[in-house]
């Protein structure tokens, strides 16, 4: 089928420019609500197979401060589940009237194959271990907001690179708007190929930490790994989570980001939270409003088409 709406399946389907306008745009609405309804009138689904608390709640409030349609509903009850295929789910929910899905899924390329088939815009909200655009998109607003520029920024990604499709994301975000990407951590959660893409790799994060502006703290996404590859608390925590010492060896400026859920204990202690340098509130705060920005441009923007 001939796509004639556009998606945001990751941080690429937007160029650097887009990104650039949805910060911005974001930052205006921080400030002041659109004055008028900018999606009004227009039905948008949220299709989330997978548990969320922060991208689906986000989402939601997003959609009605545009002034869409929102329609939620578990997908535990839809026809998917009753052997219908993506294509056709896809024709019926377009036959319905729905003009935008927002869909997060365990598989990686499930909204990738929804947008193949479904005739509306579609917006990656988590596929497996790929891609989370717009948390990509919070994360760089939160950035925007602390220093007023990317490029030459550093910012370091530690923890669980290899199953984090905020940090497939992140990066590659990130490597479009010039900032400095370093990842760290074990060879077991980021192996050596990482290296082969252009990014920095640093097994030793007391090393990285006091040179960067931003650390960006990953869960260990425990439900994407074999028990038996799972790393052990202990030494987990002796080299990659932040704690206090490490807290003391980060510079002032520096800021420490989340994207949520976070685990106490694991990738970093209550410290860290508490620390006046973390923005984990900051980031779910701007979700809001890259995700309002992120929905105008791409149903509102003339002629665009991914
Ligand atoms: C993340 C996700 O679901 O990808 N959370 C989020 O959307 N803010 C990260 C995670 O699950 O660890």
């Amino acid at each position: 089928m001939h796509r004639s709406k556009r998606s945001l399946l990751d941080i690429d389907s937007l160029t650097r420019e887009e990104i650039e306008l949805i910060i911005r745009r974001s930052a205006e609405f921080r400030e002041s609500a659109p004055s008028r309804s900018l999606l009004a009138g227009v039905p948008v689904l949220n299709l989330f197979f997978e548990a969320s608390t922060r991208t689906a709640t986000s989402f939601t409030l997003a959609e009605q401060r545009v002034g869409a349609d929102v329609i939620s509903f578990a997908p535990g009850t839809s026809s998917l589940g009753k052997g219908e295929t993506i294509a056709d789910t896809a024709l019926t929910l377009r036959a319905i009237g729905v003009c935008v899905i927002v869909v997060r899924h365990n598989e990686s390329g499930f909204a990738t194959r929804l947008a193949e088939s479904f005739d509306g815009h579609v917006i990656n909200a988590g596929d497996g271990t790929h891609a989370h655009p717009t948390q990509a998109l919070l994360d760089l607003a939160t950035l925007h907001a602390e220093f007023g520029r990317f490029e030459g920024l550093r910012v370091a990604i530690v923890g669980d690179i290899l199953h984090s499709r905020v940090a497939r994301s992140n990066i590659v975000g990130m490597k479009m708007l010039g900032i400095d990407v370093t990842l760290v951590g074990p060879p077991t959660l980021l192996p050596d190929a990482f290296a082969a893409k252009g990014l920095h790799i640093e097994r030793d994060f007391d090393a990285v930490l006091p040179r960067v502006d931003a650390v960006m703290m990953l869960r260990i996404q425990r439900e994407r790994i074999a028990a038996s590859l799972l790393p052990a608390l202990a030494d987990y925590t002796i080299g990659y989570q932040l704690h206090a010492q490490r807290l003391r060896i980060l510079p002032s400026h520096a800021i420490v980001l989340h994207p949520g859920p976070y685990n106490r204990g694991v990738e970093l202690t209550d410290d860290a939270l508490a620390d006046p340098r973390s923005r984990y509130e900051a980031q779910v705060h701007n979700g809001v409003y890259v995700r309002m920005a992120a929905l105008d441009l791409l149903v509102n923007a003339a002629g665009a088409v991914a």
